[in-house]
C-alpha cells in the first residue's frame, strides 16, 4: 500500500530559511526518516539531515515533527493520517547549520564542565566494590543515547538563550545526579549543581522526561532526588553530616 504524503520541511541555514512543500510516496511500515531519505534521493539532493543507525540508538536524527521533539527514525508514518501535512523542522534550541542539522556543541560544552568520576584516594581500579542496588540505579541513566531531545525541550533554555550559560540542562543534571548517587564517588557535587549547573532553574515541569526516547525518568529519578540532596545540604546540617558519614 503506497500513498503520497504531504511534507513541509524547513530549508535554510544560519542566515534564515522557510518551510518548503513536497509530496513524497510512503510505503507500509516506513518511518519519517525513510521519507526524508526518499525526498533526498528524488527531489532535494542537497537536503541536510543527520542520522546514523536508523535504530533509535545513535541519537543523531533528532528533529521536530509537527512541533514535537522526536527521533526521525523512530517516528512511524502510521501514526499520521494519510491526508495530514507533516512538518519537519530542526531542533529549536540549538543553532541551525543547514536544513534539519543543528549545532549541538552546547551539549558537549556542558558535558566537559562536569568534574569526572572521583573514586576514593588509594582505591585502585579492580578494587571497586558496589552493591547491586547502586549498579541498577545508575543503569537507567546509562541508557541515555545523547539525542539531546530533553535539552531541546526544556523551557529553561528553549525560549531563553540567556539561560544557556547558567544551565546544564536535564541530560547533564542527570549525569551530576548519577555521580552524586554513586557510592564510590567522593566529590561533593551539590554546591556545584546549584551554583554552576543551574539545578535551581529546573522547576520540574517534566517535559524532558516526556520526550526521552529511552523512557528514562529524568525528573523523578535524577532531578528531584538531586534537588532533595541539595536541600538537605543547605537547610539541615544534621542530615548533611549524616549523609557525609553514611553516604552510600
Ligand atoms: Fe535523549 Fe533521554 Fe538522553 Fe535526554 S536523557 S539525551 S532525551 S536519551
Ligand atoms: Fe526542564 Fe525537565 Fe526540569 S524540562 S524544567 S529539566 S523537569
Ligand atoms: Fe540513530 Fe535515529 S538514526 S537514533
Amino acid at each position: 500500500m503506497t500513498y503520497d504524503a504531504s511534507f513541509r520541511v524547513w530549508r535554510g541555514d544560519v542566515d534564515g530559511g522557510d518551510l518548503q512543500d513536497y509530496s513524497v510516496p510512503v510505503n507500509e511500515g516506513e518511518v519519517v526518516l525513510d521519507i526524508i531519505h526518499r525526498l533526498q534521493a528524488t527531489q532535494a539532493p542537497d537536503l541536510a539531515v543527520r542520522w546514523n543507525c536508523k535504530a533509535g540508538k545513535c541519537g543523531s536524527c533528532s528533529a521536530e515533527v509537527n512541533g514535537r521533539p522526536r527521533l526521525l527514525c523512530m517516528t512511524r508514518m502510521s501514526t499520521f493520517t494519510e491526508d495530514e501535512v507533516i512538518t519537519v523542522t530542526p531542533m529549536r534550541t540549538f543553532p541551525v547549520i543547514r536544513d534539519l542539522v543543528t549545532d549541538v556543541s552546547f551539549n558537549y560544552q556542558k558535558a566537559r564542565e562536569i568534574p569526572s568520576f572521583t573514586p576514593p584516594p588509594g582505591l585502585n581500579p579492580g578494587e571497586y566494590r558496589m552493591k547491586q542496588v547502586d549498579v541498577e540505579r545508575s543503569q537507567e541513566f546509562r541508557k541515555c543515547i545523547e539525542c539531546f531531545l530533553c535539552q531541546n525541550t526544556c523551557h529553561v533554555v528553549r525560549d531563553h538563550e540567556e539561560n544557556k550559560q547558567a544551565f546544564a540542562g536535564p541530560r547533564f543534571l542527570m549525569r551530576v545526579a548519577e555521580l552524586e548517587m554513586h557510592p564510590l564517588d567522593v566529590a561533593d557535587r551539590r554546591d556545584a549543581a546549584q551554583a554552576e549547573q543551574g539545578l535551581g532553574l529546573c522547576n520540574i515541569t517534566k517535559c524532558c522526561t516526556e520526550v526521552c526516547p529511552e523512557n528514562i525518568r529524568i525528573t523523578d529519578n535524577a532531578l528531584i532526588p538531586m534537588k532533595e540532596r541539595v536541600a538537605d545540604r543547605r537547610y539541615d546540617p544534621i542530615v548533611w553530616l549524616g549523609n557525609k558519614l553514611f553516604r552510600r
